[in-house]
């Protein structure tokens, strides 16, 4: 476990001295679009909404029956947790979810699917990011998605489908009533094998204008290896990596099979 931390610090180092700021890139349009995406101070006025949810379930100390069917999670491997473990410790920082929105706001899709819906937040920022799209969004766990549900009445969204169950078994049916993915969140079951296929299953219904999210692209080997093989698909024109999640381009204005790491201006010490 010791062992697992350091290589994780040594990747972290490695990736923070090679990462670029918006500032540092050549190609005009992938500079924008990292100004749009991590830089501007674009806000909602729901993202309080959102967040003060967040916040209640920080502290709910209910316990839900788990039947986690992903890769788990690092944090604890019980079937019983309580949301606020869950809150805490599975959902994407606010941070993050902010640049899933400002994303879904700069390519305005409107078929987006989520993997891995857990309690509802990032679907929340996704749905108040375009709110013509429909946000198709998948939970394994019936506890979890009736928590979600409950968020989503609470925030009153109405672009969201809710859809329970396992990702093998629901994704290939979602994709065959659906003629085109414009933007997909790949956030759960963070296996080699499974992203592997999740992302050549949506790939399926893309095309240059598709935008994917995947999330924990470093979180272990298999993760890495998957990471590699999206990157190095001829149809992928760019990725963004972000440390913890990697956003995958297939629009060639954003490049010819480049791959960029990416941090925001503040945080690089040397400019
Ligand atoms: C990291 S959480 C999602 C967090 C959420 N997107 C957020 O940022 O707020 C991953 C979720 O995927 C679900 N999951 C994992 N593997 C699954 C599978 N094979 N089928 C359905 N759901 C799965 C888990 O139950 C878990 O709630």
């Amino acid at each position: 476990m010791y062992m697992k931390h350091i290589i994780k610090l040594v990747k972290l180092v490695e990736f923070y001295i090679k990462a670029k700021t918006y500032k540092d890139f050549d190609n005009p349009e992938i500079s924008q679009l990292i100004y749009n995406i991590l830089e501007l101070n674009d806000s909602h006025y729901r993202i309080t909404e959102i967040e003060n949810i967040r916040k209640e379930l920080k502290k709910d100390s209910r316990i839900l029956q788990i039947n986690d069917l992903g890769a788990g999670s690092t944090f604890s491997k019980s079937k019983t947790k309580s949301v606020k473990s869950i809150a805490n410790s599975a959902l994407s920082p606010k941070w993050q979810c902010h640049l899933l929105y400002k994303t879904i706001n700069e390519f305005l899709p409107e078929n987006i699917i989520e993997m891995g819906t857990s309690l509802g937040i990032s679907t929340a920022y996704l749905a108040i990011g375009n709110p013509r799209a429909t946000v198709t969004t998948i939970e394994g766990s019936e506890a979890l998605a009736g928590i979600a549900i409950q968020n989503f009445s609470k925030l009153r969204l109405k672009n969201i489908k809710q859809v329970y169950g396992n990702f093998d078994h629901t994704l290939p049916v979602i994709l065959e009533n659906i003629n085109h993915v414009d933007f997909a969140f790949i956030d759960g079951n963070h296996t080699k094998e499974a992203t592997i296929d999740y992302f050549n299953q949506i790939k399926t219904k893309s095309d240059e204008s598709t935008v994917m999210i995947l999330d924990d692209i470093h979180w272990s080997k298999g993760m890495e290896e998957a990471w590699e093989y999206v990157k190095s698909q001829e149809s992928v024109k760019a990725t963004l990596d972000f440390f913890s999640f990697g956003i995958v381009l297939f629009d060639r204005r954003y490049g010819n099979n480049e791959h960029y790491k990416v941090i925001e201006r503040k945080f690089k010490l040397w400019k």
